[in-house]
């Protein structure tokens, strides 16, 4: 009674869904989920090899290591211990049984539910309900000891726990081979972000031994650019993404030096682009895709249009011949400032500043975070050129402002 017999055609159900599951740009999704770990970690040899020096006594009836790991959000920390378990594990596989249990301490922030993860990952029907902490421990002890196997246990973002609990699980840990003929059952690595260091400090580092401590930094540009290009390479289809566009990423990333943000601005570049799709679109990543704000944009000064508000009318001039050019390309060099430079003024009817005082100006643009500058070494020759991008800016919004404000200077 209420459709009236009329039957909605398919291709009309369909059409804006059209899209989803097309894959014109994105080939393997999973490369994006958060809890994706890469085959291999790029640009992080040294820190693998100070921690893998930690566990060089791991193949050995006795051997065991313990590691904490500190270092600012999104620089690697989780992967690192995560590779290393896993990689380790196929090393040693005739060795030694290695088994690994990585449990987050921001879910489970009492001691107690820490042990109880540990035995639930080794031992998934063990009741753990009305058990002391001193049955739960002496249950993992024996689960070990019948299984021979060497337990690595990972107590990521650990100050949640120290918090809540206190460092008392550490030390349980580390002794939980006190009574037994054989050692080494047990290895520990902690992570935490640096910023809670003093938790972690005065508690913990001197009983896991100062040298144990492992400083990860967080990453430049090149680093953000080396992880979005392996995302690119595993998950888009190859030719829809180029260098270049990789690089503004990194660019609009370094604030934070945060590898999780990088992924999430080509993840949503990639959906921008992959929704832009038809028959007619060049199926590939262009400079409109990764300009959209994400919710997280960090707040700096350069995120909002009136920035450039105060800007003398001569810089606008300057800023609006970049702005025209980076609205079609991802960047350009010094000379094409110059050059376009000089048409903005011929449209305004203004005298072109000096070289040296346009120069003045780009610097000032890169001070204020309105442009990012990056030298490159020309490719068979001995010259060097500066190559200037926009990454907090949307070029075309920022030349409308720009043409809306020097209307009213000229
Ligand atoms: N060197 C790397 N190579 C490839 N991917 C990386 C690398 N470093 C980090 N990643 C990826 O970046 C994301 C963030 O890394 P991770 O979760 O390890 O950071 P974290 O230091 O643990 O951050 P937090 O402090 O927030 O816990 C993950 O998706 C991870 O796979
Ligand atoms: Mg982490």
């Amino acid at each position: 009674m209420f459709n009236n017999g009329w039957r909605k055609p398919s291709y009309v159900m369909s059409n804006y869904l059209d899209r989803i599951g097309a894959g014109w740009v994105l080939a393997n999704p999973e490369v994006f989920n958060f809890d994706y770990v890469p085959e291999e970690l790029v640009g992080r040899e040294d820190i693998q090899n100070e921690l893998a020096s930690k566990f060089t006594t791991l193949h050995l009836p006795e051997g065991s290591g313990r590691v904490v790991i500190t270092g600012p959000v999104g620089s690697g920390k989780t992967a690192l211990a995560q590779t290393f378990c896993r990689d380790i594990q196929r090393h040693l596989n005739n060795k030694r049984n290695i088994r690994s249990v990585h449990v987050n301490c921001r879910n489970a922030s009492t001691s107690m539910r820490v042990v109880q993860r540990i035995l639930h990952e080794l031992a998934p029907g063990h009741p753990d309900r009305g058990l002391s902490m001193g049955e739960l421990l002496m249950s993992l002890r024996r689960i070990l000891r019948k299984e021979t196997s060497h337990l690595i246990v990972v107590l990521d973002e650990v100050d949640h726990m120290l918090r809540r609990s206190g460092d008392d699980l550490l030390y349980q840990l580390l002794r939980i081979d006190e009574d037994q003929s054989g050692k080494g059952t047990l290895s520990l690595i902690l992570i935490s972000q640096e910023q809670v260091l003093d938790v972690l400090e005065t508690a913990v580092i001197s009983r896991m031994g100062s040298t144990n401590h492992l400083r990860v930094k967080p990453y430049g540009i090149e680093g953000l650019a080396a992880i979005a290009t392996q995302r690119a390479i595993q998950g888009l289809v190859p030719g829809t993404w180029t260098p270049e566009i990789i690089r503004i990423l990194a660019e609009k990333a370094a604030i934070t030096g945060d590898a999780r943000r990088v992924i999430e601005l080509l993840n949503a570049a990639v959906e921008r682009c992959e929704f832009r799709q038809d028959a007619h679109t060049e199926r590939r990543l262009i400079i409109d895709d990764i300009h959209v704000p994400l919710n997280k944009e960090p707040t700096t000064s350069g995120s909002n249009l009136e920035h450039i508000d105060d800007l003398n009318p001569n810089a606008m001039l300057v800023l609006l011949a970049l702005c025209r050019r980076l609205t079609k390309e991802e960047s350009m060099t010094t000379g094409d400032v110059e050059q376009l430079y000089a048409v903005v003024c011929e449209e305004y009817e203004q005298k072109m500043k000096s070289h040296t005082t346009v120069w003045k100006y780009l610097k000032d643009f890169e001070e204020r975070q309105i442009i990012s500058s990056r030298v490159a070494t020309i490719t068979g020759g001995r010259g060097r050129t500066t190559h200037l991008g926009m990454p907090h800016f949307l070029p075309k919004d920022l030349a409308s402002r720009l043409e809306m404000l020097l209307k009213k200077k000229f």
